[in-house]
């Protein structure tokens, strides 16, 4: 299957910058015939995606060789924003960490809202880069991310992740969702993976594998 390859925007929320109310994001045109180009805009609660976005549905390939340690940017997939977040060591080791753990709803991730493949401690293909759609289980809203651990912003004992700002519905770098808040189930995983140790390829399964997104539990 063809894929179209773009650059990707500026990342924020480094491990030195809390996270921000806007993201920056990459509107991914792919499809025959579309002029392959990238808009950015600034991201804050919902958005309305484009209705030729909507309508383009091939893969598309995300590099992600300068996006540094403790960074995420967000792209556009059929009309869906899709986190890419380079998790830290530290990060990574908050998920399995049992203080992270017994405060999640479904930390064995039971639910079906990820592939076969992105069934495991760290919901993702290759452990460095969490994947995920970035739509609250909720009502839809966009969470913040927040990627540094801290004592109190923007929740005590915060072990890095994501708030959402409607309703106030939490997750951890793997988007599995907190116990107590409005939002019912983990960020789902779209089919992706990893075209090259840098290159995340959204939209196609790993050979041999088979996920279809329209069959999560919610998006
Ligand atoms: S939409 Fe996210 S908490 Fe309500």
């Amino acid at each position: 299957m063809s894929s179209t390859t773009h650059s990707a925007p500026a990342p924020h929320g480094t491990a030195g910058e809390p996270g921000r109310r806007d993201f920056l994001t990459l509107l991914a045109l792919a499809g025959a015939g579309v002029a392959v180009g990238a808009i950015v805009w600034p991201f804050i609660d919902s958005m309305e995606p484009a209705a030729d976005t909507l309508a383009a549905g091939e893969p598309i390939d995300v590099d992600v060789s300068k996006l540094a340690p403790g960074q995420q940017i967000v792209v556009v997939w059929r009309g869906k924003p899709i986190f890419i977040v380079h998790r830290t060591p530290q990060g990574l080791a908050t998920l399995q960490d049992p203080k992270t753990i017994r405060v999640l709803s479904d930390p064995n991730s039971k639910v079906l809202q990820q592939p076969p493949y992105a069934d495991n401690w760290h919901r993702s293909v290759d452990p460095t880069y969490a994947v995920m759609v970035g739509i609250c289980t909720h009502l839809g809203c966009v969470p913040t991310f927040y990627p540094n651990i801290s004592a109190t912003d923007p929740a005590p004992n915060w072990p890095g992740g994501y708030l959402c700002p409607c309703h106030g519905s939490k997750y951890d770098l793997a988007g599995r969702v907190y116990s107590g808040v409005p939002a019912p189930y983990n960020l789902p995983v779209p089919p992706y993976h990893m075209a090259s140790p840098t290159s995340v390829r959204i939209g196609e399964n790993p050979p041999g594998q088979v996920f279809d997104l329209n069959s999560v539990v919610q998006i």
